[in-house]
């Protein structure tokens, strides 16, 4: 019997998990690190705590699994995206800490771009939008900020990469130095139709090339695990983007096929083929996946705060213990009574990208709980999961049949019900709900042999349960009316 081993490093923290033939978890150890806020609107992580507790966790799943190192067919790698790390080649120690995707420090270069008319240069050529979301200004931000790193960048004595690069080059102790597809997709550096680092834009952003790691195909064999980690050495055969592998594991492998991930942030992928859509209504166009030489193409709208918003009431407002505890707080009250958050954390992402834009609580009344104030955290993330979808279909000028859920808030069964009422659309939870470690487990898999093909997998698929919409559309839409009034307040709220 042998065994598939998934990393799954997320923003706030890392996991891995231990796949068997069928798709079930035999093994799960999950340790979540440091975030760092130097300043309201900075976000920063680690990278060095980032690595050292993905190898913790590594070593404590396959423990749990019951299983040791030899029974490990393959390693697939999936990981929070656009956080941007730059490290010594020889040294393999960062050079600073990790600029996070909800980091907005690089928001005023994004504006002086755009006054240069390069919007549409960007996003032509690499599908996304100019917002500080991205890496490409934050790697520029670390080259300017960080004492001689610009020189040493030139003299190729640099390494930069997005997480997945991180964790490769130090599981092969070094030896590679690469990056899939999809997670070159985020960078605003790499040209989703040729496939490859884009010169002209390295140019607009002062990055040079001989930083860059190389791109490759997202299900492939990279390498081995380099011998002092683990037992035995471990080859390595996937890598995806959280999102992309949350796609691939929901196996939305069908044009018009879509995905909502609830993580700390949401973000929902409509699956196009090998055909790159380009959005009209300020979506962005990723990469899903690279098989071989065939590439596939998601439209993408990304939700910076959903999950977070809930840790936000625990850790910063302390009305709940722990997450779980939301959705009774939130069932105490009939409805929202009038309140509805948006948590603008970290300015607003798609359909909006408004980097200036900060967390707004309106509607308060005297009568006004924290039941009230729960449950409106809530109906924060379906409402901007139905804004995203609004944007999605009209791009796709196609009505969705279905939407796909996975993520750990899809467990409130309230907030999923809330969701398909809101959206007019049934959503669709599915029996493995650990699909974005899945989707880096099947790409590694179908690698290694491990798996026959796509068909193979496919099968593997089911449904847990299917909210139906249940709520008027005249009231969903009133709800939604009320919504867009809150939202427009928060926008344009720092300078
Ligand atoms: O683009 C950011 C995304 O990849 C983060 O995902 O699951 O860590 O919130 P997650």
């Amino acid at each position: 019997m042998s065994f598939i081993l998934a990393l799954d490093q997320g923003t706030t923290s890392s996991r891995a998990l231990v796949f068997d033939h069928d798709g079930n978890v035999l093994g799960l150890a999950q340790k979540e690190f440091r975030q760092i806020f130097p300043q309201p609107g900075l976000v920063e992580h680690d990278a060095e705590e980032i690595w050292a507790s993905q190898l913790g966790v590594v070593v404590e799943a396959i423990a749990r699994a019951g299983i040791t190192a030899a029974d490990i067919a393959a390693i697939g790698i999936t990981n929070q995206r656009e956080t941007t790390v730059v490290w010594d080649r020889r040294t393999g120690r960062p050079i600073h800490h990790a600029i996070v995707w909800q980091d907005r420090r690089t928001a005023g270069e994004c504006d002086r771009l755009r006054a240069k008319g390069l919007e549409p240069t960007f996003r032509t050529r690499t599908g996304l939008v100019l917002d500080p979301y991205f890496s490409g200004t934050k790697l520029a931000w670390l080259l300017d900020n960080v004492p001689g790193a610009r020189a040493r960048a030139e003299a190729g004595e640099l390494a930069f990469g997005t997480v997945d690069s991180w964790l490769v080059w130090n599981l092969t102790g070094g030896e590679r130095h690469l990056t899939d597809a999809s997670n070159s997709s985020r960078t605003l550096l790499f040209n989703i139709h040729d496939g490859a680092w884009d010169p002209e834009l390295l140019e607009l952003l002062r990055i040079p090339p001989a930083i860059l790691p190389e791109v490759v195909a997202s299900s492939e064999v990279y390498g081995e695990t380099a011998a002092r980690f683990l037992a035995a050495r471990i080859p390595i055969c996937g890598i995806a983007g959280d999102q992309q592998a949350a796609l691939f594991g929901q196996l939305c492998d069908r044009p018009g096929m879509v995905k909502n991930t609830y993580g700390t942030g949401c973000f929902m992928l409509m699956q196009t083929g090998e055909r790159p859509v380009l959005s009209g209504r300020n979506l962005l166009t990723t990469v899903a996946c690279r098989l071989g030489s065939r590439t596939e193409y998601a439209l993408e709208g990304s939700v910076f705060v959903a999950g977070a918003a809930v840790q936000w009431l625990r850790d910063g407002l302390g009305i709940i213990r722990s997450s779980a505890e939301v959705e009774t707080l939130a069932a105490s009250v009939p409805d929202n009574g009038g309140v509805y958050l948006v948590p603008a954390f970290a300015g607003l992402g798609a359909p909006h990208w408004d980097p200036y834009a900060r967390g707004a609580l309106l509607g308060i009344t005297r009568g006004t709980t924290a039941g009230h104030i729960a449950r409106a955290t809530l109906e924060s993330i379906a409402f901007q999961t139905a804004d995203l979808l609004e944007a999605m279909e009209a791009d796709a000028a196609t009505p969705l049949a279905e939407l796909r859920v996975d993520g750990g808030a899809t467990a409130n069964n309230m907030l999923m019900q809330f969701q398909a009422d809101l959206l007019g659309v049934p959503v669709v939870r599915p029996r493995v709900r650990e699909t974005t470690a899945l989707g880096a487990a099947y790409l590694a898999g179908l690698a290694a042999g491990y798996w026959r093909d796509r068909a193979e997998i496919g099968r593997l698929w089911q449904a847990e349960h299917t909210f139906e919409p249940a709520m008027d559309r005249g009231r969903a839409a009133e709800l939604r009316s009320t919504w867009s009034r809150a939202l427009e307040r928060s926008q344009g709220w720092v300078q």
